[in-house]
């Protein structure tokens, strides 16, 4: 990849610019024991012990945690050419390759131009019916769930839905039938990334270890289906206008070649990873969140019983469905599906009267600033109306950032929030999820923040 990195190192410090305050741990072994054991606490102890900058240091290891807004815009927007996403990104390549998410330098930039016209907004807007047909279907599908008081897996369906529409919205294939399947193999995968991430070494995948063959079966059943996607797209493509088609019509400006099948694999694997987890995890925070506030849940039924009078939701509704809209922000903001951003640094920079060395990596944490107490007034209650657009105009762009910003910026900010607000409207306005007291669920970092537990719920029809 060094030919990709190439770009301008913008990057530069003062010779007096200061050392982070940070802890240095004995060796890397503790550092990485220290972040698999308990990520979360991690990322917090830096604002709470050090303030907005801290750095973790385990030589020949150098982290810094950026907490202050004026700090991620540094290095997300107004810095960018400075930072790439880093050796750590290698540890998700076993399962998404060098998709969207993944590359760096030329290559992002031409697949991101390829890719972001199947997000414009007029392409955008004819994915409101997709979003309220699968909506309708998995609801349908709750009926007899809901006529008992069986506990069912509200993650797993969130998953199920988001998946089929991602795959019907970007590439045409309704993946639903597969999903039971797939959802699980996901799920291996993701484990075994999130483990990876964690570790000292990357796993070396040729040792038939059990843990390394349970990731290779659920990597052969994803690669299977996209594959399959693919294969069946190439068979027939007629009358298809999606990014499928998008990315398989495009060539290059000098070979006039078009994609490999590793390289459209790797996209989309990329979009149906990227693409259904986060939004998946975003509903099942919002439903339980919802149980857990039922005044919030009260004000929020009034304003889709007023909005829709029982009808499903259209595209004209979104902007009259204001307080959904803010239920989906504030679940966004305590429970950001990607609560660690992470860069390395190409040159020394300076942020903050602080060094940053070359080579070292820097850790943005949208959890911990999410929380920030001089950010934010009591900011671990769920208060949907700190998003009023007064409150949010007064504050700092990077205060919040669940979709990262710059020009990495997540391609898909806009599908998420229209199908996360479609979809909350729709399950609100049919049934009342509730917790079940015997399954509590907490969170905890599986690349994405996900429940620890499977989130058994009981659903009660309005
Ligand atoms: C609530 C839902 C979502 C959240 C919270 C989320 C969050 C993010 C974040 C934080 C990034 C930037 C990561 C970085 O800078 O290192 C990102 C990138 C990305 N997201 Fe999302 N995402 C969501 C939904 C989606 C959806 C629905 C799609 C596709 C349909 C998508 C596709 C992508 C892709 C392809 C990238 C890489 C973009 C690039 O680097 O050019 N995401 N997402």
């Amino acid at each position: 990849m060094g030919q990709q990195l190439s770009v301008l190192a913008t990057g530069s410090a003062r010779r007096d610019a200061r050392r982070a305050p940070g802890k240095r741990y004995p060796t890397p072994f503790h550092f990485f024991l220290a972040a698999r054991r308990d990520p979360l606490a991690m990322l917090r102890w830096g604002l709470a012990e050090f303030g907005d900058i801290a750095r973790i240091e385990s030589w020949p290891l150098m982290v810094h945690l950026l907490y202050h807004p004026e700090h991620i815009k540094h290095v997300l927007q107004d810095n960018n050419r400075n930072y790439w996403k880093g050796n750590l990104i290698g540890r998700v390549k076993p399962l998404i390759g060098e998709g969207l998410f993944t590359s760096e330098g030329d290559f992002w930039r031409r697949q991101r131009r390829l890719a972001q016209p199947a997000f414009h907004r007029q392409r955008i807007e004819s994915f409101a019916s997709i979003m309220c047909r699968a909506g309708e279907r998995m609801l349908d599908g709750w009926e007899e769930t809901a006529a008992t008081t069986r506990p069912f897996d509200l993650m797993e369906e969130m998953s199920r839905v988001t998946l089929s529409i991602v795959g019907m919205a970007l590439f045409g294939i309704d993946l639903i039938g597969a999903a039971a399947g797939v959802g699980h193999a996901m799920l291996t995968a993701l484990q075994f990334m999130s483990e990876e991430a964690f570790s000292l070494f990357p796993s070396v995948l040729l040792i038939p270890a059990p843990r390394n063959l349970r990731f290779l079966r659920a990597r052969r059943q994803l690669d299977r289906v996209v594959l399959g996607i693919i294969e069946g797209r190439r068979r027939d493509a007629a009358g298809a206008n999606d990014l499928l088609s998008m990315m398989m019509e495009a060539r290059d400006a000098d070979s006039g070649e078009g994609m490999s099948n590793r390289q459209l694999r790797d996209e989309v694997m990329t979009f149906i990873l990227a693409g259904h987890e986060t939004t998946a995890v975003t509903l099942a925070w919002a439903c339980l969140l919802l149980d857990q506030h039922p005044d919030a849940a009260r004000r929020l039924r009034a304003e889709i019983t007023s909005v829709l009078a029982g009808r499903q939701p259209t595209l004209a509704d979104l902007p009259h469905l204001q307080l959904t809209r803010r239920v989906v922000d504030e679940t966004l903001r305590l429970y950001p599906p990607v609560p660690v951003i992470s860069r390395e640094a190409f040159a020394a920079d300076e942020i903050g009267g602080y060094v940053i060395p070359a080579k070292t990596g820097v850790m943005l944490t949208p959890y911990v600033t999410h929380r920030h107490p001089a950010l934010w007034e009591d900011p671990e209650r769920f208060d949907p109306d700190r998003f009023t657009p007064e409150r949010s105009a007064v504050r700092p762009r990077f205060a919040y950032f669940p979709f990262g910003g710059g020009p990495r910026l997540c391609i898909g900010n806009e599908f998420a929030l229209m199908e996360a607000q479609i979809l909350l409207a729709m399950i609100v306005q049919r049934y009342y999820v509730e917790s079940v007291p015997e399954h509590a669920v907490t969170h905890e970092i599986r690349v994405t923040l996900r429940p620890r537990q499977p989130m058994q719920m009981r659903l009660r029809p309005v």
